[in-house]
């Protein structure tokens, strides 16, 4: 089977978690999430997560020295062999040019970086109202994909929490670090001739319909 390898890009909020959950439900893939990774080592008090929780809750990237060896050992794993779908990572041009030369040593190659595209002033509204299970990861949002009850998870009932990084003033920290850090990454796939858009400001469905059209075409393709 031709391999499946993926790039979620966007600003906080944009709504790649919520994709990549549905991404991996319709094509079977990891969805390997940086930013779960690191609160799930914040949780267990490991020393990666300490160091970690000292960049995040301020909205700063965590060094690379920190983060890059977690992740390029995750996709090198068995279950990431037919592909994966990597959310919020790489962040930096130095992250992508160590994913791209991990990925080569594989004899491997990136299929697509998929960028979902969200106003700064919708990213705001949006990370308000989010709510998350805190331990399966599952997103909600209290207004557009809010929970069958109030509060708790659809599948195993758990209280839904807000994120410690979630307030007002740490997103808007985070916008600023993304459009300074990360958006040069739109132009980096761009001239690789990997990159494809979705307006992220219509329906979660709607979003999750074009991205899986694209994807099943490109799938398509790397098997002719
Ligand atoms: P991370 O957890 O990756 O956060 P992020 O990139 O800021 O993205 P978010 O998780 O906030 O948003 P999302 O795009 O996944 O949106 P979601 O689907 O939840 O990173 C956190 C921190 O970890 C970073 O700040 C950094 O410190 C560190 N870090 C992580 N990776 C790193 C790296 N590679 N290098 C260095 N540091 C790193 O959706 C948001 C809300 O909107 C939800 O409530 C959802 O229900 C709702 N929603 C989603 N889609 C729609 C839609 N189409 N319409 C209406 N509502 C929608």
């Amino acid at each position: 089977m031709a391999e499946l390898n993926l790039i979620l890009l966007g600003p906080p909020g944009a709504g790649k978690g919520t994709q990549a959950n549905r991404l991996t439900e319709d094509f079977g893939l990891p969805h390997i999430a940086t930013g779960d990774i690191l609160r799930a080592a914040v949780a267990a008090q490991t020393a990666l997560g300490q160091e970690a929780k000292r960049y995040m809750d301020v909205g700063e990237l965590v060094p690379d020295s920190v983060i890059s060896g977690v992740i390029l050992e995750r996709v090198a794993e068995d279950d990431a062999r037919d592909g994966f779908v990597l959310d919020g990572f790489p962040r930096t041009v130095d992250q992508a040019n160590s994913l791209g030369s991990e990925i080569e040593k594989l004899g491997r190659r990136l299929t697509a970086a998929l960028l979902i595209d969200v106003p700064d002033d919708v990213v705001v509204k949006r990370i308000s109202g989010r709510r998350m299970n805190p331990t399966t990861g599952r997103i909600y949002h209290v207004d557009f994909d809010p929970p069958k009850q109030a509060d708790r998870d659809d599948e195993d009932g758990s209280e839904l929490v807000q994120r410690d990084d979630d307030k007002e003033e740490t997103v808007r920290k985070r916008l600023v670090v993304y459009h300074q850090q990360t958006e040069p990454l739109i132009g980096y796939y761009e001239q690789l001739g990997l990159l494809r858009r979705f307006d992220g400001t219509a329906s979660p469905s709607e979003v999750h319909a074009h991205i899986r059209a694209t994807i099943s075409t490109l799938k398509l393709e790397e098997e002719l």
